[in-house]
């Protein structure tokens, strides 16, 4: 799960540097777009990319059957708030939350860029900026990109600590970076949603 989430954080990284060019230069967003499509090593990734978030999934969900599994019975006593933050405890419903808006995202964008006819529009920047028109549209992207932050919060640092980097000098760290980089997704995709929103 943590090899597959951190591959999934890079992708993450790059996929919102990319977007933020949205609201610096039209052109500039479709050039790095275009290449994103059509460059045959990037093409390829794309199938290493589906596999890594169907793993991802498919073990955070088998992992959760598991530990449910191993605790048929509640405590008699549990006030998880002692020992857990909400971030880890919630990770299967924020991750099935970003899972629906990735099935509405794929639709919008990557079958509508690879197979439609783009709902009429000739460049990826018309896409997005028609799609965050919609106040809908722009407060279900938000939402998303809010459970997205949460999931991230915990997965982060997690990863670290599934791959055996804990140590009380580099933990508390990696905690402060995981607190910063779950911050910058959610702000940074939503400013992008909001900005479009409001200009258009
Ligand atoms: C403001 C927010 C976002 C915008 C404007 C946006 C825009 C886009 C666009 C234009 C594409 C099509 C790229 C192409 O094939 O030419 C795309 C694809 C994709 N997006 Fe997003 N995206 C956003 C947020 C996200 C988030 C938060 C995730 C993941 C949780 C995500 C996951 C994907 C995936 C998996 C693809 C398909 C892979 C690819 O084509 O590279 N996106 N997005």
């Amino acid at each position: 799960m943590s090899l597959t989430g951190l591959f999934l954080i890079t992708f993450l990284t790059l996929h919102l540097a990319i977007n933020l060019l949205t609201l610096v230069d039209k052109d500039l967003f479709n050039e790095a777009s275009h290449f994103m499509a059509t460059n045959i090593g990037i093409q390829a990734m794309q199938y290493v990319l589906a596999l890594g978030f169907i793993m991802h999934i498919g073990l955070g969900i088998v992992l959760t059957l598991q530990n449910k599994k191993a605790r048929p019975e509640k405590y008699a006593f549990n006030k998880p708030s002692a020992n857990s933050q909400l971030s880890s405890r919630s990770m299967i419903y924020t991750g099935l939350l970003v899972l629906v808006f990735l099935v509405l995202h794929l639709k919008d964008y990557f079958v509508e860029l690879k197979f439609g006819d783009m709902n009429g529009f000739n460049n990826d920047y018309d896409l997005v900026v028609a799609l965050f028109g919609m106040w809908q549209y722009t407060v279900i992207y938000v939402l998303a990109f809010i459970a997205l932050g949460i999931h991230l919060n915990h997965g982060f640092q997690s990863a670290f600590q599934s791959l055996g980097a804990n140590h009380s000098r580099y933990t508390p760290t990696i905690k402060k970076l995981s607190a910063i980089y779950c911050v910058v997704v959610a702000v940074g995709f939503s400013a992008i949603a909001i900005v479009h929103f409001v200009n258009s």
